[in-house]
């Protein structure tokens, strides 16, 4: 959460930096700030709220800089407020920085630079970091190389800094540890930014910057040295995005663009991956560690989030698929609850962002214990690809709006790659089962494009939801997972209380909450759960519940009990969350959209966490 930018070169780069930050808005959207060099000094503007009011501010007081650096925010400590906007200054106005991540040891610090003298405008822990510098700096003669490793030293905790100074106006510096930062190169230009999102419109050469390397950046050059101030050559990337990826291409929001890729986003998963005749699943990137993921006793799937309950999905899948006892856990919770951690134990860490604070932890905790680590990341280069033994990217895109929907899909995609592969190497699903399992995956994009042709139909339903103030959504098996998702998303939008049950537990206490004011939506396909959750309906209806099911399409029964129902096509049992999960996320963009809401920035989120 927070995203960072700076900008050194001939343009404005007040206005190269604030544009950057609109791209980087769906990482915290609470306020905003610029930094620039105007007269010789630092100049700061800042602002509660979004990029858009930081951008009238700027553009009515014509501010211009050469270089600048650049925040949005996801308030951890202190509220969103000007003050506590990024960029924070130095006592002595020497150096302004720009924080993304946590200082752990704030507070220590804090007191230590307060007891020197130094004022503290802001209740944030990455204020520390400007005084500091300051005080480093001072003693060490004003070499900021080595002050920054200094600093690097000192603090505790997680950040991407970037640091503007008064008697350096054509240098930007950079510190690392934890969350990430990536160096654009430019033509007698030069970038930064928390992703390849703010660069891609004027690079694509880009160098990721690593954790403890310390960074300084010129309008024509750059170095970057290690923890030890050697100065070491990074190999350049090559960004792989396009800017029309990063655009709204005439969706009203980023989600609904972003649901509507499904069929492509899932297709892209698969590609290359299935064999021509159906008969084998091909990951390439599991290589060395291939025996450690066959031969496991135990799947463990950690994530947070939408990403969690990809990991519940595949779970029912593996047991099912792979006979193999199967564990998942959200990660923030698997950490401190000190887990049992056999060495061999395979583990999947699904992540959309690659970045998510509390997972990392997770993975880096099993992997102490011996566990192998298989990473199922979208973004290329993340922490999580890169400190997992071996994975597979998910090939959903760039993902902009907070709530995740193509990421979800194409992690459920890899997952069931995954599944197959194990089960066909362990003797788990017959040839005949892999190639129909194969057949029915490459089938459902179309299936995919068909449900989300009903758009306008899920409308009509979601604006019979705009007064409802809690929902229940009910799912057995593979499902539940979904009605969980189902829950998750429309809480997240649409600020509706909304609990997603195992629909068997409904009679056990939730079932309470229902009458007429409280809608439930049931996932009732015809799959080897679909007579049991009929009664679910029929219990609901009894107590004049509106219901609106899921169900498979020439499905006669249900349409006679239910008030609403959205039909889907058919697949087999396993593979129906790819399709079921669809109409959830059209219902739940529909009616934020009918309340109003800001969908692409739904309020307290950020899209992705990079603190635990
Ligand atoms: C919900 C959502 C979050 C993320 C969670 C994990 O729509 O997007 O729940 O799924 O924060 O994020 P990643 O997948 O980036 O680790």
């Amino acid at each position: 959460m927070c995203g960072i930018v700076g900008y050194i070169g001939s343009k404005n780069a007040i206005e190269v930096v604030v544009k950057g930050l609109q791209r980087l808005e769906y990482r915290g959207y609470d306020s905003a700030g610029v930094a620039g060099i105007s007269n010789g000094k630092i100049q700061i503007v800042k602002k509660n709220g979004r990029v858009d009011i930081l951008k009238q501010t700027v553009e009515d007081i014509k501010f211009t800089s050469h270089v600048g650096i650049g925040h949005t925010r996801w308030a951890t400590h202190g509220e969103p407020s000007d003050i506590n906007a990024h960029p924070h200054i130095s006592s002595k106005g020497k150096v302004a920085i720009v924080h993304n991540g946590i200082i752990e040891n704030y507070l220590t610090l804090k007191k230590e630079l307060q007891k020197k003298g130094k004022v503290f405008l802001s209740e944030t822990d990455s204020e520390v970091i400007a005084h500091l510098l300051e005080e480093v700096l001072e003693a060490n003669g004003g070499d900021m190389i080595a002050s920054l490793q200094i600093v690097q030293r000192t603090l505790v905790g997680a950040f991407a800094v970037v640091i503007l100074s008064v008697e350096q106006p054509d240098m930007i510096y950079a510190i690392k540890k934890g969350t990430p930062l990536v160096l654009g190169i430019g033509q007698g230009e030069n970038f930064l930014a928390s992703d390849g999102t703010p660069l891609v419109q004027y690079t694509k050469s880009v160098i990721y910057i690593g954790d403890g390397e310390i960074l300084r950046m010129s309008a024509k050059d750059f170095q970057i040295y290690n923890s030890d101030i050697q100065e070491i050559s990074h190999k350049t990337s090559t960004l792989e995005m396009e800017l029309s990826m990063i655009e709204k291409d005439g969706f009203e929001h980023f989600m609904l663009k972003e649901i509507f890729e499904q069929p492509k986003t899932i297709l892209d998963s698969m590609r290359g991956r299935i064999t021509a005749d159906f008969s084998e699943v091909k990951l390439g990137g599991i290589n060395k560690y291939a025996p450690q993921l066959y031969n496991a006793n135990r799947y463990l799937f950690l994530a947070c989030g939408t990403s969690f309950h990809a990991g519940m999905v595949a779970r029912y899948v593996f047991e099912q698929w792979c006979r193999v006892a199967c564990e998942v856990d959200v990660a923030s919770e698997f950490r401190y609850r000190k887990p049992v951690i056999h060495s061999g134990d395979a583990i999947f860490a699904i992540s959309q962002s690659g970045e998510t604070a509390d997972t990392i932890v997770a993975i880096e905790e099993a992997k102490e214990h011996g566990a192998n680590i298989f990473g199922i990341c979208n973004v290329v280069g993340s922490t999580i690809s890169r400190v997992s033994h071996e994975g597979a990217y998910t090939h959903a895109g760039v993902e902009i709006g907070v709530a995740s929907t193509k990421a979800f899909t194409a992690q459920l995609t890899v997952l069931y790659l995954f599944g197959l592969k194990i089960a066909q190497s362990k003797g788990t699903l017959t040839a005949e089962q892999i190639k129909q399992y194969n057949k029915e995956l490459l089938a459902i994009p179309n299936q995919v494009a068909e449900i989300l042709k009903m758009s306008a139909e899920i409308l009509e339903i979601s604006k019979t939801l705009k007064d409802a103030h809690s929902m229940l959504f009910l799912g057995r098996g593979v499902q539940f997972p979904i009605a969980l998702e189902g829950a998750l998303k429309m809480k997240e939008i649409t600020y509706i209380h909304a609990e997603g049950y195992a629909a068997g537990e409904m009679k056990h206490g939730p079932i309470a909450l229902i009458d007429e004011n409280v809608p439930t939506v049931i996932i009732a396909v015809k799959d080897s759960n679909y007579l049991k959750v009929i009664s679910n309906i029929k219990e609901i209806k009894a107590r004049k519940g509106k219901v609106i099911a899921i169900i498979t399409k020439g499905d006669k029964d249900i349409p006679g009990i239910a008030d609403h129902c959205i039909e889907i096509p058919e697949t087999s049992d396993a593979l129906y969350p790819l399709l079921t999960t669809i109409p959830l996320q059209l219902l739940s963009y529909h009616t934020a959209n009918v309340r109003g809401c800001d969908i692409d920035k739904p309020r307290n989120l950020a899209k992705s966490v990079t603190v635990e």
